[in-house]
């Protein structure tokens, strides 16, 4: 009964321009995280790629292509291809290490787990800074007052498409001489200023992964301008091995100094092995295609969205100039237990997928593998992300998001009551 008395109040009051009479909410919003992010196109690319004569499917000619076009649409001059948005976490934090050596990074609480283990599985200290609540970003000020001589870098995430970049952390780490690595995995085609997000960093790092802004099933990018870190990525994609490098020099160096080694088989580091293949780069080149337009639908679709939430209820402050998002982030103003329940029942009832915590499943701190290291009760001092722990949430954004759905959703969130009402306020 409430569930009716609650429709009836929602559709006056949105009679008012937003919500037309005849909508009903009994109907199921029938809304994933995800939706067709990998199109029959894409699979006819594949099966085109594929006959009439099998080639060669191991990382070749169409993953050399895949990250030229991907160079180019980014604005970097180069790109390695792996098979994980993880793997371009680990291979960037490994090259760190090689070429810069042990030390701190500052990272954020919020943010995939990979960032923080990358780091720790390469031997650095994690320094942890709280978000800022209207990026989701790292705090810039506390960014700058956790820098230390031992910092080796700042790997900072661009979560849910928000930009977490200002000019003045940008120019204090440029005058402190302190490498920026941007993580932009959940934000494909986001700028800052005239830029897109990861032309910005000594290197950056995207995702491929299937609820993302674009798919190559799984699969990772790692940016960067600096040749000599081109050509370590490189050599770590495959077993560290010196044959994988470009550079004919750099190659004729390792054979000089190892006349005893077979050219074919130096490894100039302890590599892995995150390569790609031919086919997850055909689907990434077909994907490329289509990533730009996709991405301005659903930059309208997220404006809609925070448009017509109530910010008495909901954050609706986010920064959204050169937003980029796959996801819809529902952030409650107040910690309130109650209306927190009632939005996972109400999305539950509808259909509507969603991801508590945001990114990452909010305060990485809370997490049991930091948890061991650092303390039961390390958390509590990041009081920002944690909020966002247990009152935030995301929502798939894609493409064909239908704007009806979109007033819909927010007309129901926006019926809902918690604390307030419960003490009669
Ligand atoms: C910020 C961030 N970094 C890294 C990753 C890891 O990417 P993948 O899932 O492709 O390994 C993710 C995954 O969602 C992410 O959100």
């Amino acid at each position: 009964m409430v569930g009716c008395r609650n429709k009836r109040r929602s559709c006056k009051r949105f009679n008012s321009g937003v919500l037309s009479n005849s909508m009903s909410y009994s109907k199921d919003l029938d809304w994933p995280l995800m939706r067709n992010n990998i199109l029959t196109s894409d699979a006819r690319a594949v099966a085109d790629f594929l006959l009439p004569e099998v080639p060669i499917l191991t990382q070749s000619s169409q993953v050399e292509a895949f990250e030229q076009e991907w160079s180019r649409w980014l604005g970097v001059d180069f790109s390695v291809f792996v098979n994980s948005g993880s793997s371009a976490n680990l291979l960037t934090i490994t090259a760190l290490r090689e070429i810069y050596g042990l030390g701190e990074v500052i990272v954020p609480t919020l943010t995939w787990v990979s960032d923080i283990a990358s780091v720790i599985q390469c031997g650095f200290t994690p320094v942890f800074v709280d978000i800022n609540r209207r990026t989701l970003g790292m705090d810039a000020h506390q960014v700058l007052e956790k820098i230390t001589p031992r910092t080796k870098a700042v790997f900072l995430t661009h979560v849910l498409g928000y930009n977490a970049l200002d000019a003045k952390l940008l120019a204090e780490l440029k005058a402190r001489q302190v490498p920026l690595i941007e993580d932009v995995c959940e934000s494909h085609g986001a700028t800052f200023g005239a830029r897109k997000l990861g032309t910005f960093g000594l290197m950056s790092n995207f995702s491929f992964y299937y609820a993302h802004h674009m798919s190559t099933i799984e699969g990772g990018m790692i940016c960067t301008n600096e040749p000599r870190l081109y050509e370590t990525l490189r050599m770590l994609r495959s077993h560290g091995m010196v044959r994988e490098s470009k550079s004919p020099d750099l190659r004729q160096s390792y054979f000089e100094k190892h006349p005893d080694l077979n050219p074919d088989f130096i490894f100039a580091f302890p590599g892995y092995n995150v390569r790609s293949t031919e086919i997850n780069a055909v689907i990434g080149r077909a994907q490329l295609k289509r990533l730009d337009q996709n991405n301005r639908s659903r930059t309208e679709n997220l404006r809609l969205f925070l448009e017509n939430l109530d910010p008495e209820k909901y954050q609706t402050d986010f920064v959204v100039e050169g937003s980029c998002n796959y996801a819809f982030t529902l952030v409650l103003q107040h910690p309130d237990p109650l209306l927190c329940d009632n939005v996972m029942k109400a999305m539950r009832q509808h259909g509507v997928e969603f991801r508590r915590g945001t990114s990452g499943g909010g305060n990485q701190l809370r997490q049991p593998y930091l948890k061991k290291t650092l303390g039961e009760k390390e958390f509590a001092k990041y009081p920002v992300v944690d909020h966002v722990h247990f009152y935030g949430f995301y929502i798939g954004n894609y493409p064909e998001l239908e704007r009806e759905k979109i007033l819909k959703l927010c007309a129901i969130l926006n019926d809902l009551s918690g604390e307030e009402s419960r003490r009669g306020l």
